[in-house]
C-alpha cells in the first residue's frame, strides 16, 4: 500500500514526511510514500535533506495536480490507498493579483485529483485547509462557526471544503479530514529543512528570520493600535512538526472519520507581533530593527484557536512552546542563510 502525498517537497509536506517515516514505522509497518510535487514553490533538495534525516527514500514524481492524465498514471502504476493533499498556491497578497491562477491550481488541482481518486476507488483523504476560512469570527475560533473568506485564496480554501463536504454527502464511502491550520512556523530540529519562501516573505516569521540573519534591513510592524496586549496583532503559531504530527493522527484516525470533518490544528494561544520580535531577537542574539507600519488591509486583530476537536477525535494536540518554535527557526535560517 503507497500514501500519495501532493506538495511533499513544500514546507509543511517535507516536515510531514519525515513524521510519517518516523513516527508511522515506529508504531505499524511502514507505507511507501510517493510525493507529487510541481516544484512550483519547492526544490528536489528537500528530497536528500529529508533522506539525510530519516535514512530512508521516497518515491519522486514531478507532475501538476491539475493534469489528469499525468495524476491517473500515478494512481495506474502504485497501490495507493491514502492521500495527503498540500499541493497549491498559499500568498495571499499574490492572490489579489492572480485570482485565475489561484481557482485553477488551488480548485481546479483539487476537483482533478478527487476525480482520479474516485476512478480509483481511494476514499481517504487528509486536506490542508486554513484557519483563514473562519473570515472575522471572534476568536477562539470553533469547527462549528460560519465560514467566510475574504480573499481569493481563501475563497479556494472555502470552496475546496464545500467541495469535499458535498463529496462526502454524495457517497458514504469518503473518509475526509479537512484540517484547519493556524500559523504554521518552526522547522525541524535538525536544521536540515524549514520554510523557504521565494522573494520577499510576506508571513511575519520568515521576515523577522531574514532580518535577523541580515538578509533584510528592517521589519514593518502592521498596527501597534489593535485592542491587543500591546498593540500589535495577535496569532495562533504553531510548530510546524507538531502540524506535521497532526497529519500522521489524522491518517492513522481516518477510519473513525465518517465523511469530511473539518478540524483545527493549533495550539489554542495567541502571540503579538512585539512578542515575536522580542523572543526572537533574545534566543538569536541579534538585532532586529523594526518600525510601526499603517495596518495591512484585511488583517484582524486576533485569531486563534479553540483546539478541543482535534484532541477528542484524533488524539493530538501541540507540545512545541513558543521557545522552541523560535529556537528552530533560527538554527534553520542561520544555518542555511540563503535557503536551500
Ligand atoms: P508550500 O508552497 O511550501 O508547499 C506547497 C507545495 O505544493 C510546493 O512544494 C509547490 O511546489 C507544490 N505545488 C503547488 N501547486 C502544485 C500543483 N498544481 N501540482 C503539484 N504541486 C504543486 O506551502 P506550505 O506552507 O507547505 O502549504 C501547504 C498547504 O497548506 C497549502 O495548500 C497551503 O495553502 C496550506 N496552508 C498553509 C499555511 C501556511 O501558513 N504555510 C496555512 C494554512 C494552510
Ligand atoms: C502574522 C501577523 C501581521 C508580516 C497568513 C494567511 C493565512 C495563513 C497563514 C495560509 C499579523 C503581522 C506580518 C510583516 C507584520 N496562510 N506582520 N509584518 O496574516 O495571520 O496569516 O498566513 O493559509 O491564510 O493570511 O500571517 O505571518 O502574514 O502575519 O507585522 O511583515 O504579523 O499583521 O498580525 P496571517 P502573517
Amino acid at each position: 500500500m503507497s500514501l500519495l502525498i501532493t506538495g511533499g517537497t513544500g514546507y509543511i509536506g517535507s516536515h510531514t514526511v519525515v513524521e510519517l517515516q518516523t513516527l508511522v514505522s515506529e508504531q505499524t509497518p511502514s507505507q511507501d510514500i510517493i510525493i507529487v510535487d510541481d516544484l512550483s514553490n519547492s526544490s528536489t533538495v528537500v528530497l536528500d535533506r529529508v533522506k539525510q534525516i530519516t535514512n530512508k527514500t521516497v518515491t519522486f514524481i514531478k507532475a501538476d495536480v491539475c493534469d489528469y492524465n499525468a495524476i491517473n498514471a500515478i494512481f495506474d502504476q502504485y497501490d495507493i490507498d491514502a492521500v495527503i493533499h498540500f499541493a497549491g498556491h498559499k500568498a495571499v497578497g499574490e492572490s489579489n493579483e492572480k485570482p485565475l491562477s489561484y481557482y485553477h491550481n488551488n480548485v481546479s488541482g483539487t476537483v482533478t485529483l478527487l476525480q482520479v481518486m474516485a476512478e480509483h476507488n481511494v476514499k481517504k483523504l487528509v486536506f490542508s485547509s486554513s484557519a483563514t476560512v473562519y473570515g472575522d469570527n471572534v476568536s477562539p475560533l470553533n469547527e462549528s462557526m460560519p465560514t467566510s473568506a475574504t480573499n481569493p485564496y481563501g475563497q479556494t480554501k472555502l470552496m475546496v471544503e464545500h467541495i469535499l463536504f458535498d463529496l462526502a454527502k454524495s457517497d458514504s464511502e469518503w473518509s475526509i479530514a479537512c484540517l484547519r491550520y493556524f500559523n504554521p512556523i518552526g522547522a525541524h530540529s535538525s536544521g536540515l529543512i524549514g520554510e523557504n519562501p521565494n522573494g520577499i516573505p510576506n508571513n511575519l516569521l520568515p521576515y523577522v528570520a531574514q532580518v535577523a540573519v541580515g538578509r533584510l534591513a528592517q521589519l514593518q510592524v502592521f498596527g501597534d493600535d489593535y485592542d491587543t496586549v500591546d498593540g500589535t496583532g495577535v496569532r495562533d503559531y504553531i510548530h510546524v512538526v507538531d502540524l506535521a504530527q497532526g497529519h500522521v493522527k489524522a491518517l492513522q484516525n481516518l477510519d473513525k472519520i465518517s465523511g469530511c470533518k473539518a478540524i483545527n490544528l493549533g495550539t489554542g494561544n495567541g502571540t503579538s507581533v512585539l512578542e515575536i520580535v522580542n523572543t526572537f531577537k533574545e534566543i538569536s542574539g541579534q538585532d532586529i530593527p523594526y518600525k510601526i507600519a499603517p495596518r495591512r488591509a484585511g488583517d484582524l486583530a486576533t485569531v486563534y484557536a479553540n483546539a478541543d476537536l482535534a484532541n477528542e477525535l484524533l488524539g493530538w494536540q501541540a507540545t512545541r512552546n513558543l521557545y522552541t518554535m523560535i529556537e528552530d527557526t533560527w538554527r534553520w535560517q542561520s544555518e542555511n542563510p540563503q535557503g536551500f
